[in-house]
């Protein structure tokens, strides 16, 4: 029989990628350099480095570690600012959708960041941090936090009119996320990208009996391998909680083509690559997308939607 001609591409409400698969917040894609390779990249769309207003330097290095089974980081937010990436945007010609990634350290840098991000017309949306667990003597991660989280989100959609996505930590507990996109839902969010990062673990280098990074006593981050169980469950759950109007971008663990299928199938509608292409580079977008189209022709699948969230339970 003929095979059916597959297709990846998707669309997050008006929204079209060329492919589902594009790069996480934070991996190569900090400069100018790295975000030019993402543009000439076959990635569906990219994602910027997450921007604060002022340029940062970060913490002090060695601040990742990668291993088989995953990656620990305590970046510290190490970025340009905002103005340098608007200014890159400008000079964009490409049509690939542009997530630009703002992490204001307060509630009030992130209102500042957003104002500055709406009036830029190379934004294809903005991708709200809620999650970033690096910053030393922090506020608590927003995305734990349910009072802010609603408080902040009516604050924002007094003003802001654009495509927004928001960045959410992993949770552990059903009745968290389902709280959670009772909150969402009453708002005209275009996505969410699960997960960021397991906050506060630890590598330990049983030669050397030490951690392996230095910021926070060797508290991070962790991401890779060893997190894609969680990112799947979170996804399950918001796929079966938020609005169906409400897309996926599914994040954490991805290294092959089936990794992405697992996704999809738990209901993600695209997905980050954060840990794996830093340890693989630029090429990895052309490998996922051979190895997802042949998986999708092998069972037959002509799109993503064919598939998207039908993740079976044993009866
Ligand atoms: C950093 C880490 C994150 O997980 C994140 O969401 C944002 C920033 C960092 O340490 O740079």
């Amino acid at each position: 029989m003929d095979k059916k001609k597959v297709n990846i591409s998707i669309s997050i409400k008006d929204i079209k990628l060329s492919s589902c698969i594009m790069n996480a917040s934070g991996a190569i894609c900090t400069t100018e350099k790295e975000l030019n390779d993402l543009l000439k990249s076959s990635s569906g769309a990219i994602v910027t480095k997450s921007c604060t207003f002022f340029p940062r330097k970060g913490n002090v290095k060695p601040r990742y570690f990668y291993c088989e089974y995953g990656s620990i980081n305590s970046m510290g937010l190490p970025n340009l600012g905002i103005d340098f990436y608007l200014d890159f945007l400008e000079k964009n010609k490409t049509e690939k959708p542009i997530f630009l990634s703002i992490s204001g350290l307060s509630i009030e840098e992130n209102c500042f960041l957003l104002k500055k991000a709406s009036l830029s017309s190379k934004v294809t949306a903005v991708e709200l941090n809620l999650s970033c667990p690096n910053i030393l003597g922090e506020e608590e991660i927003i995305g734990y936090d349910f009072y802010k989280l609603s408080y902040f989100l009516k604050e924002i959609f007094k003003f802001y009119k654009k495509p927004l996505g928001l960045k959410l930590p992993p949770y552990f507990k059903e009745i968290h996320i389902k709280n959670v996109a009772i909150i969402l839902n009453q708002f005209p969010i275009y996505f969410v990208t699960c997960i960021n990062s397991i906050p506060n673990g630890i590598f330990v280098n049983s030669t050397t009996e030490s951690v392996v990074i230095y910021p926070k006593k060797g508290f991070g981050g962790i991401g890779g391998l060893s997190i894609k169980p969680f990112a799947l469950a979170n996804i399950r759950l918001f796929h079966l909680y938020l609005r169906k109007e409400i897309s996926i971008i599914g994040c954490g663990g991805i290294t092959n083509g089936v990794d992405i299928f697992e996704h999809i199938l738990c209901g993600a509608s695209a997905v980050q690559v954060g840990t794996q292409f830093i340890e693989e580079g630029i090429s990895i977008f052309d490998r996922l997308k051979k190895e997802l189209i042949s998986i999708l022709e092998k069972k037959n699948y002509s799109s993503i939607d064919n598939f998207k969230g039908n993740l079976k339970d044993l009866v």
